[in-house]
């Protein structure tokens, strides 16, 4: 994983929040007027008290007219900046899910099939929620933190440029000292925390899909103390970060309190009127809540920094196969013969070799078959023709043009895709089979059934078409599955279909039907057909050994 500064991270979330600079700056603003009417009530209220005690002659109604109005504007400003941090915050994280999912689809399937889902997962939802933290309580505090200490410590040095300098200094400590101290400490925490909650979604993904492998062996407990162990480091590590944020608000409040101490003293010694001396006293104890904002972020931004990092870092990563965009359009209507043409292919997943020097010609509305045994690269080989992976050496060509020339929508806008497992999406049967084709009509859909042998089926169910998969839940057989996946590609029509081992999950009966309904469906189109069992091939005009 690629590591950055708290800087850089900071700086580069800070560019992905550039549209929002208007609301940030509003907010800001609101910010700074609410901490100046807090600090500005806390000084009347000493003036109030040197009044009574007759050091000074204001009317009593005048100060206390005063402090209302603060108080008002304390509240409106205040609201203000709330909702204004926390409208930009949600609005730039929303942009960030939209990110991190098509930064997810460009690395499909090359990338995430070897990733960890459960990562995936926890920063789509937590990462990018706890990110949060950086844009409604970091950008505007800092700033509003900046603006406020320099404006009290000009006006404290008009009365005593000793105690400014006794003030800045514990400004520094807590607004620079503090946070830079404790981010450093809490950084790798937070690293690790984060890492460990996506693993943690990565044991439940994974313990959840194979439940009834824990039910029926003898898995269960060392299930249960998998996560046992998991949940017991997680919770070491965040009683760490709370250890921490503990003490830095001890610090805190030490560094007032001394402060406050020295302000009096020096104020007592340098013989500053009490006139002046208590309303400055105050107004400075009462200063401190601006900076401390500030000091707090060490602790909480680590966190919200590395899930920043993570959310950066799968933003930048390079999908393998970068999708080709400039390339040509297909057009299957004025193809050549033979369709599909594979020339000299090798490939590797890295140092292992799967594909070494093979070629394949298949003409137009060829039924072919590839036979071979498991692992010895078929499925790869239709990956390679869908351009999931990039090639490495030797070429294949669809209708003359080659896989890395062609743009990658137009070139699975031409194929149909198929595998082993249909997968489906909440929503109805009819929502399921426009992903095919989006505008297809009521006729299509109930042809494309047809075709694929499960229309029966479908008439059958309570609502039909508008039977939603919650109602059926996995009710489901293997076989219906495939048949919908297999009308999903007769609705879509296209010339190419390649099948990886759309029959290995079914019983022959369910095998037969959806080869029969593949033979009667396949005129004009050009299969290939991908399996390890005999089987499968009674339908094929030819068939390879792979
Ligand atoms: N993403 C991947 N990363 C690394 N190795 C892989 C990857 N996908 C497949 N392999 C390996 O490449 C080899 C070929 O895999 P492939 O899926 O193409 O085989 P197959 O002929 O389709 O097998 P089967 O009949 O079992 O489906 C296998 O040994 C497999 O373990
Ligand atoms: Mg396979």
């Amino acid at each position: 994983m690629k590591k950055r500064s708290s800087l850089k991270i900071m700086l580069d979330l800070m560019i992905l929040a550039k549209v929002h600079t208007r609301d940030l700056v509003t907010a800001t603003l609101a910010g700074v007027i609410s901490f100046f009417s807090s600090t500005g009530i806390a000084v009347l209220a000493a003036l109030l008290i040197v009044s009574v005690g007759g050091f000074i002659d204001v009317p009593f109604s005048k100060i206390i007219m005063w402090m209302a109005v603060l108080a008002f504007i304390r509240g409106i400003t205040r609201y203000l900046e709330q909702y204004m941090n926390h409208l930009v915050a949600f609005r730039v994280l929303s942009t960030l899910r939209d990110k991190v999912f098509s930064a997810v689809r460009k690395l499909a399937p090359a990338k995430i099939e070897g990733s960890n889902k459960g990562s995936l997962i926890s920063m789509i939802t937590s990462d990018i929620e706890l990110i949060e933290v950086f844009y409604a309580h970091t950008i505007s505090p800092i700033s509003i933190a900046i603006i406020c200490g320099i404006t009290y410590i000009v006006l404290i040095a008009l009365y005593s440029p000793a105690i400014a300098l006794v003030t800045l200094i514990s400004y520094l400590i807590m607004g620079v000292g503090l946070p830079i101290l404790f981010s450093k400490w809490s950084k790798n925490i937070g690293r690790i925390l984060r890492r460990k909650i996506g693993g943690l979604n990565n044991i439940f993904l994974d313990l959840l899909r194979g439940i009834t492998e824990i039910m029926q062996f003898a898995y269960r407990k060392r299930a249960i103390r998998v996560i046992e162990k998991t949940n017991k480091s997680l919770v070491e590590h965040q009683a760490v970060l709370i250890e921490q944020l503990a003490l830095l608000l001890a610090l805190e409040d030490v560094i007032v309190v001394l402060t406050i101490c020295a302000v009096i003293l020096i104020g007592i010694w340098t013989g500053l009127a009490p006139a002046i001396l208590l309303p400055l006293t105050f107004g400075i104890f009462f200063s401190f809540p601006a900076i401390a904002n500030v000091a707090s972020l060490g602790n909480g931004l680590s966190q919200s920094l590395s899930c920043g990092e993570r959310v950066l870092n799968l933003l930048e990563e390079k999908p393998v196969a970068d999708e080709v965009t400039n390339g040509i359009e297909l057009n299957l209507e004025l193809a050549t013969d033979p369709l599909i043409v594979v020339n000299d292919l090798s490939f590797s997943y890295g140092d292992r070799l799967v594909l070494e020097n093979f070629n394949l010609k298949v003409a137009q509305g060829e039924f072919l078959g590839i036979r071979g045994e498991s692992g010895c690269g078929k499925s790869t080989l239709l990956k390679l023709m869908m351009y999931f992976w990039p090639l490495e050496t030797g070429e294949i060509l669809i209708s003359g043009h080659s896989v890395q020339k062609i743009n990658t929508q137009s070139l699975w806008h031409n194929i149909s895709y198929m595998t082993q497992h249909t997968e489906f999406f909440e929503g109805t049967i009819r929502d399921n089979l426009l992903i095919a084709k989006q505008n297809s009509t009521e006729a299509e859909m109930r042809d494309a059934l047809d075709k694929a042998a499960i229309l029966d089926f479908v008439d059958n169910l309570e609502h039909g078409l508008d039977t939603t998969l919650a109602e059926l839940g996995d009710n489901f057989s293997a076989g219906e599955r495939q048949r919908f996946g297999l009308a999903r590609c007769f609705l879509k029509d296209t010339k190419i279909l390649l099948l990886d081992e759309p029959t290995s999950n079914l019983d022959t009966l369910n095998e037969n039907i959806i080869l029969d309904a593949l033979k009667c469906n396949s005129d004009g189109k050009t299969v290939i057909l991908v399996s390890h069992r005999e089987s499968c091939f009674k339908t094929c005009d030819r068939v390879i050994d792979m």
